[in-house]
């Protein structure tokens, strides 16, 4: 399938790197959001990473100016009219996310794939709500997007292998590696480090040491290029919630129960990084 142009829903901490690399590799990008604030916001630290690759050397004003006249933004979802392909990445909460499906259905052409950045969810059920369940799929990317590598392309129960041909496909076509992993909570990644996150949070909630040592011991003794707890912060706390809630519903199983400390930071609205505070103070 030939992808030319890709619509790219939510403009937070996924969407906005989703965006930057998608332009880069030379697609035509319209970035959709709800919240004006937040899409200048994101728009504003695209074109920084831009300068700041002119300014290194790593590109040249033709570049930069080229790779600006790819990225368009609305707040609306009719924008998506003449993409090959969307990328949802809102809220993680399933109800939100099938409602985008099905408005997104009705505004996009027949041949448009529909994906989801989902960290946990059901990509069947999200497929569900639409009426085109073998062109809807997982793409999983990792954050901070510009870094990491992987995508996780996940098929849903109907979707088709040429729908998934062409996600993996565009994966490789913006630089990143593909692993297509079969539809389960949390996929491969989520699966074997949100449980790692939890337990941290856990730890730091019984009072086993500080946030800071916590971080420390994980990255000195563990070898992580982070500390879970900066990592959480770094994810956001809200998406570490319902990653965590999902798996707790979904497998049933005790271990997976979600510290209670990430459950009150979400309702102080203290989200992590995007918020200014989480398990750490960004507050400048
Ligand atoms: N956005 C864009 N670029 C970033 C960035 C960000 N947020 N953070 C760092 N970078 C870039 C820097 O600009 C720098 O690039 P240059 O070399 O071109 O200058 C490069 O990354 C290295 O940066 P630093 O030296 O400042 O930082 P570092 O070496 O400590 O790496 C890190 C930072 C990449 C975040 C590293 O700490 C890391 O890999 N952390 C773990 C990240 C991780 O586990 N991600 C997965 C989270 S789970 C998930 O995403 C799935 C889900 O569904 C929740
Ligand atoms: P975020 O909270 O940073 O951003 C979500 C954005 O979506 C917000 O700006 C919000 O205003 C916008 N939004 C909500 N409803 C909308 C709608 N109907 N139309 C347009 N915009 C809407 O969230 P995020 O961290 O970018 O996560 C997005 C998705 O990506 C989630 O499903 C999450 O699980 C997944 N994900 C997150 C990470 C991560 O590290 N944060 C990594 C991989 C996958």
């Amino acid at each position: 399938m030939d992808i030319k142009k890709i619509g790219i829903l939510g403009a937070g901490t996924m969407g906005a790197g989703i965006a930057q690399v998608c332009v880069e590799a030379g697609f035509k990008v319209m970035l959709v959001e709800i919240e004006e604030g937040i899409l200048k916001g994101a728009l504003s630290k695209i074109s920084k990473a831009w300068q700041k690759s002119l300014e290194k050397g790593k590109i040249d004003d033709a570049t930069k100016t080229s790779r600006e006249a790819l990225l368009e933004s609305s707040g609306e979802l009719s924008s998506f009219k003449d993409c090959d392909l969307v990328i949802e990445a809102i809220v993680e909460e399933i109800s939100v996310k099938k409602k985008v499906f099905k408005a997104m259905d009705e505004i996009c052409p027949d041949h448009t794939i529909l994906a989801s950045n989902t960290s946990a969810l059901s990509i069947t059920e999200i497929a569900a709500s639409t009426s085109r369940t073998d062109r809807v799929a997982g793409m999983h990317f990792f954050n901070p997007v510009p870094v990491m590598k992987l995508v996780e392309v996940i098929p849903g129960s109907d979707t088709s292998e040429s729908t998934i041909e062409a996600v993996v496909n565009l994966t490789k076509g913006i630089g990143k590696e593909p692993v297509v992993a079969k539809e389960t909570p949390g996929f491969i990644v989520n699966r074997i480090l949100n449980p790692l996150v939890n337990e941290a949070a856990l730890a730091y909630q019984e009072g086993v040491a500080s946030a800071e040592e916590i971080d420390k011991a994980m990255k000195l003794g563990a070898g992580l290029p982070m500390g879970p707890l900066a990592l959480a912060d770094m994810v956001g706390l809200d998406i570490v919630l319902h990653v965590t809630e999902t798996f707790f519903k979904e497998f049933g199983e005790p271990k997976y129960r979600p510290a209670l400390v990430l459950r009150q930071k979400v309702r102080a609205g203290h989200l992590g990084v995007k918020t200014g505070k989480g398990f750490y103070d960004y507050a400048k």
